[in-house]
């Protein structure tokens, strides 16, 4: 279950190439569980056809002030009633300057114009050119648009469809969507600082060769955007997995046991709270060969001598403003038996007050997990779920306990 299951959202389409991404939004919001109807400008009909969007969405398309369909032909009035937004995906330059005075020549703009203002927020996707998007007229009519109490999204920066680069380009439908969950998400974690570790940590053994874990970072990265959803400022500590970094995340890459202790150890003094999600390497190898172990004739085969790694949870957990609760440690375990009881000795060991227990082998890679909390009363079961779905919930574990502490 996500923050949009059962919402109703209006998706506006006004012309530009970016329509194509609104196709995949559609079908993305649909499949996290939100309804959606269509209204698409004449211009958006010149890029992607209303068969294509009624197809997805499931509905007839709406184009015209003066569709029929409606018995009392009030299509601008009765589209938005039930909607918790309105969101208009791609907003092409004229459609932001049609908003900004008002205009109602079509049934977009006239439906823009005519929502319950209080009641249905209107989210804005602009998409254009970059010439279009840096012009003084736009950028004034988006701080504008803005102050008139719409939510405009960031743009995408890249490759444009005419060939030019720079900024302009819509967000992908995957930020969108994590936008609009934002937007539906109780802001917990407001003015909170946040540091996550997330990821295997990779220990060379020479230039080519390394150890390291079956650990995606999923969990970790789904933690930051559940963080982030909720209002806080978060960095995320990664070890190399190709995950996309999370909007708004600031996210740090090491490759070491050795760098991820000393990446947390640099910022965690400016964190409220550290969740160290990431599968640490608890050794890595005495003198990794600077050249590649070569076989040799005598088919030697080379002797490794592992020398432990940092404890990064145990020292940041140990440190006096973790001591004082000022920051509130979190720690993950990953035991492949007995998980309630090495769980439960694993939190008491770290010194950490909530540890997040899961059988890792078992969901290394995965979307999904189900975990075990663990703290000083006992332990409480979180069952199967996504791992977003998981991580909301741990939001909301960890900012019940630190409004208590
Ligand atoms: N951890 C850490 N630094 C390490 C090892 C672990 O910060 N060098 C953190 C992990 O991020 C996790 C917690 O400690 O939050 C437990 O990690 P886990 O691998 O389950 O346990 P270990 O401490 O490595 O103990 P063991 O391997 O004996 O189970």
């Amino acid at each position: 279950m996500t923050q949009l299951k059962n919402k109703h959202f209006v998706l506006g389409l006004t012309g530009g190439i970016a329509c194509y991404k609104a196709a995949e939004l559609c079908r993305a919001l649909m499949k996290d569980g939100a309804s959606v109807q269509v209204v698409m400008s004449e211009g958006a009909t010149q890029f992607i056809t209303p068969v294509t969007m009624q197809a997805l969405s499931g509905r007839p398309v709406f184009l015209s002030q003066w569709d029929a369909r409606e018995s009392n032909n009030m299509a601008h009035i009765n589209l938005t009633r039930e909607a918790d937004a309105i969101l208009i995906a791609p907003a092409s330059a004229e459609f932001v300057a049609k908003l900004l005075h008002g205009r109602a020549d079509d049934l977009l703009s006239l439906m823009c114009l005519a929502r319950p203002i209080d009641k249905v927020p209107l989210i804005v996707a602009p998409a254009m050119n970059k010439e279009m998007w840096g012009n003084p007229a736009t950028q004034r009519n988006m701080v504008q648009l803005k102050h008139d109490g719409a939510h405009v999204l960031d743009v995408g920066a890249g490759d444009q469809a005419c060939g030019e680069v720079g900024d302009g380009r819509m967000l992908e439908p995957e930020q969108i969507l994590e936008a609009l969950k934002a937007h539906f998400t109780e802001k917990l974690l407001e003015g909170r600082r946040v540091l996550i570790t997330a990821g295997p940590t990779y220990e060379a053994i020479d230039p080519v060769r390394g150890i390291t874990n079956l650990s995606s970072g999923k969990m970790g990265f789904a933690l930051a955007r559940a963080c982030s959803r909720a209002g806080a400022q978060v960095t995320l500590i990664s070890g190399p997995v190709s995950l996309e970094t999370p909007v708004g995340v600031e996210r740090i890459g090491v490759i070491s046991a050795q760098q991820m202790y000393e990446a947390t150890q640099e910022r965690v003094q400016n964190a409220d709270i550290f969740i160290a999600a990431a599968a640490v390497a608890d050794w890595r190898v005495h003198l990794a060969g600077e050249q590649k172990i070569k076989k040799g004739k005598d088919r030697t085969v080379p002797q490794l001598e592992l020398v432990e790694n940092p404890d990064i949870l145990k020292t940041v957990a140990s440190s006096p403003r973790a001591l004082t609760q000022e920051l509130y440690c979190v720690g993950f375990a990953a035991e492949s038996e007995n998980l309630e009881e090495l769980a439960t000795a694993k939190r008491v060991s770290k010194g950490v007050p909530l540890l997040i227990a899961n059988v890792g082998p078992q969901t290394f890679g995965l979307d999904e997990n189900a975990l075990l909390l663990v703290d000083e009363s006992g332990t409480r079961e979180l069952p199967w779920a996504s791992k977003d779905a998981l991580s909301d919930e741990l939001v909301k574990e960890i900012a019940t306990r630190i409004s208590r502490a």
